[in-house]
């Protein structure tokens, strides 16, 4: 029989019920967690004890981090223009970008790239300081000596055992970049989850939707609140005092230009 056009081999329909990567969606309700059930869509297994707590704590790990983001800012400007809530959580995800959120996924190649690789730690980072490329994963805009949210994951990637070699280069890495730049460049909570989410054998590919499911409900709760208790076009900015206009003064339109 010829290939059909639409394969998938997540859900599949048998007569009136749903299966989820080959289990009965209606066994699955009730007994599994949210996270757990995650995994089981992603990893197309179900999780052990220790992986599904692991999943729990990367996801609420992540699940807001304030109002200044530009996610949420642009989540909250978005349904300020008179938008409904799932445009304004839509304008949030699609902020995520190589400097905020998406840099698991950079992140978890580089992790797994590093790992692999002949070189040594030291040549890998000293390669990236010297072209001044940002490491995925590392550095923060308020954290200079540690990320809390890392060492928390790192204290339970230990207990729950995955703490590996994923785990181990990236700490690594983070001690280099001090050795090398004389200067703390933290392991940010998207390098933590990238480390452990390696560990734990996902695809580097999926490292942007680890931080979209677990950034989600923050967004949703952002918009929602600024539908709820704000007024619409409330999310402006005050030109004369957080802006600045830097080109040309006021001028005169060439007479050539002129037709009325
Ligand atoms: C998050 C980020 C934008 C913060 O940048 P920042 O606030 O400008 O960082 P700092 O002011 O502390 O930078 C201090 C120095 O470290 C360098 N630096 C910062 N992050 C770096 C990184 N990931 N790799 C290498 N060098 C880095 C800066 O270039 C700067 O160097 P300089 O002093 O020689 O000019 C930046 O670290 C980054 O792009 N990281 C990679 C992407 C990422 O992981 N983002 C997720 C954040 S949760």
């Amino acid at each position: 029989m010829a290939e059909k056009k639409w394969r998938t081999a997540i859900t599949q329909h048998v007569e009136h019920e749903t299966y989820i990567r080959g289990y009965r969606l209606l066994d699955l309700v009730g007994n599994l967690s949210f996270a757990q059930a995650i995994y089981l869509i992603l990893k197309g297994e179900l999780p052990n004890e220790a992986e599904s707590k692991m999943m729990e704590a990367m996801f609420v790990s992540v699940i807001d981090h304030g109002i200044a983001p530009p996610s949420v800012i642009a989540a909250r400007a978005v349904a300020s223009g008179g938008n409904s809530l799932n445009v304004g959580v839509a304008a949030g995800v699609m902020a995520f970008g190589s400097a905020h959120g998406g840099a698991l996924e950079d992140a978890m190649k580089f992790i797994q790239e590093g790992v692999k690789s002949d070189k040594s730690v030291s040549e890998i980072v000293s390669e990236y300081l010297s072209q001044k490329k940002p490491i995925p994963g590392f550095g923060h805009r308020y954290y200079k000596e540690f990320d809390p949210r890392t060492k928390r994951l790192m204290e339970l990637a230990k207990e729950y055992g995955f703490y590996g070699p994923h785990c181990e280069f990236a700490q690594q890495v983070e001690e280099e970049i001090y050795k090398q730049k004389g200067k703390r460049i933290v392991l940010n909570v998207d390098g933590a989850i990238a480390a452990v989410a390696s560990e734990m054998g996902f695809d580097w590919r999926l490292g942007k939707g680890f931080f979209i499911i677990g950034r989600v409900p923050g967004l949703v709760a952002h918009v929602y609140e600024e539908l709820t208790t704000e007024r619409p076009f409330s999310k402006r900015l005050n030109e004369k005092e957080e802006t600045e206009y830097t080109g040309v003064p006021p001028r005169e339109l060439p007479e050539e230009f002129k037709k009325v």
